[in-house]
C-alpha cells in the first residue's frame, strides 16, 4: 500500500529561482533565504520519497485566461519547464508517475471532486522553485530525485476554491494514495504564499503575525484554518496571499496530529514573506505498528455496523 509520509509547505517566489539560476545564492540577501532550506534538503536526502505530489498554482503559463481549471492533475509522463518570459528555467524536465496519478484521478473523481486531467502540461516557478528549495540545484541534463505528480490549483482568477474544499481534497488524495497497491512512500507539497501582494496600492504588503498564526494552526489546528473565508486572506495576507489555501490540500492529506519537524520564516524575498514547514505523519514509512485489538464488545458493535452498511449498500 502507498502512504503519505510527510507534508511540506514552501513559498514559490520566482526571484528565488532566478537567484539560483544566476549563481546569486551566496549574496547576503539570498543566503538568508537559501540557508533556511539547508536542513530541509538534508531531511529530503534522508527521507528519499518514492514520489512527490506538488500542489501549486500555474501563473498563466500552462493555462491562459481562456481555460482556468480549478484543480488540474498532471497525469502525463513528463512536464517540461514553461517559458515564463526569460526562456524555460534551466531545470530538468519533471518526470511524472502516470499510474499513480491516474489512480488518484479515478479515486478522487469518484469521491466527487471534479478534477481536470492534464495529459500535457508545462510547469512554472510555482512548482519548480519549491522543488529546488527541497531537492537543491539540479543540472538541466540530470534528473529530479523522484517522480512528481503536479496538482495545479486556480488561485489566480476569482473564484478560487475555498480553504475547506482544499482541505477536504487533501483527505480524498490521501484515501486515493492509500488504496494504491504498490508500497510507495509519498510526500506532498503545498506551495505558494505566505502573505504578499504584488500589485495595486497595497503592493509589498506582508503580515508576519498572520503568517505565523497560519503556520501554528497548520501544525496544530488545521480545521480552524479551513474555515477562513477568501476575504480574510485578501484583507490580511494581500491579494496573492490566497495562494495559502493550497497548503490546506497538503495538510488535509496528513494525519490530524502531526510532528512538526522543521519551520523557517523570513521576510522578504522579492515581495513575499517566505514560509516553510515540514510535517511528518507519526507512521512515516517503515512498518505500520500493529493496531491494538479492540475490546470484545467493540468488535461486536463493529460487526453489527458492518452488517448494517452491507444491508444499506
Ligand atoms: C512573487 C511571488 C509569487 O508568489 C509569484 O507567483 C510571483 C511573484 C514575488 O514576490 O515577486
Ligand atoms: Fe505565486
Amino acid at each position: 500500500m502507498a502512504k503519505i509520509i510527510a507534508g511540506i509547505g514552501s513559498s514559490h517566489v520566482p526571484a528565488i529561482g532566478a537567484a539560483l539560476d544566476n549563481g546569486k545564492t551566496e549574496e547576503p540577501y539570498w543566503k538568508r533565504v537559501f540557508s533556511g532550506f539547508e536542513k530541509s534538503q538534508q531531511w529530503m536526502r534522508d527521507t528519499k520519497p518514492d514520489v512527490a505530489i506538488v500542489v501549486y498554482n500555474d501563473h498563466a503559463s500552462a493555462f491562459s485566461v481562456e481555460i482556468i481549471p480549478t484543480f488540474a492533475l498532471g497525469c502525463a509522463a513528463e512536464f517540461p519547464p514553461a517559458d515564463e518570459g526569460w526562456g524555460p528555467r534551466p531545470v530538468p524536465v519533471v518526470k511524472g508517475h502516470p499510474a499513480l496519478a491516474s489512480h488518484i484521478a479515478q479515486s478522487v473523481i469518484l469521491d466527487e471532486f471534479d478534477l481536470t486531467i492534464c495529459n500535457k502540461m508545462e510547469v512554472d516557478h510555482g512548482m519548480t522553485v519549491p522543488m529546488n528549495l527541497l531537492f537543491g540545484k539540479i543540472d538541466k541534463d540530470s534528473h529530479w530525485p523522484c517522480p512528481v505528480i503536479p496538482l495545479a490549483v486556480n488561485v489566480v482568477m476569482y473564484p478560487p476554491p475555498t480553504g475547506h474544499r482544499c482541505y477536504m481534497l487533501g483527505k480524498a488524495i490521501r484515501k486515493a494514495v492509500e488504496s494504491y497497491p504498490d508500497d510507495l512512500r509519498v510526500v506532498i507539497f503545498g506551495t505558494g504564499g505566505l502573505s504578499h501582494q504584488i500589485s495595486g496600492p497595497r503592493a509589498g504588503l506582508i503580515n508576519s503575525k498572520w503568517d505565523k498564526t497560519f503556520l501554528d494552526n497548520l501544525s496544530k489546528n488545521p480545521q480552524k484554518l479551513a474555515k477562513i473565508p477568501h476575504v480574510d486572506y485578501m484583507r490580511e495576507a494581500g491579494a496573492e496571499g490566497i495562494e495559502m489555501v493550497m497548503w490546506l490540500i497538503m495538510r488535509g492529506a496528513l494525519d490530524d496530529k502531526v510532528d512538526e519537524v522543521y519551520r523557517f520564516y523570513t521576510v522578504p524575498a522579492s515581495n513575499t514573506a517566505v514560509g516553510h514547514i515540514i510535517l511528518e505523519n507519526h507512521r512515516r514509512g517503515g512498518k505500520t505498528p500493529a493496531r491494538r485489538k479492540p475490546a470484545a464488545g467493540k468488535l461486536k458493535h463493529a460487526a453489527a455496523r458492518a452488517k448494517i452498511q452491507r444491508v444499506r449498500g
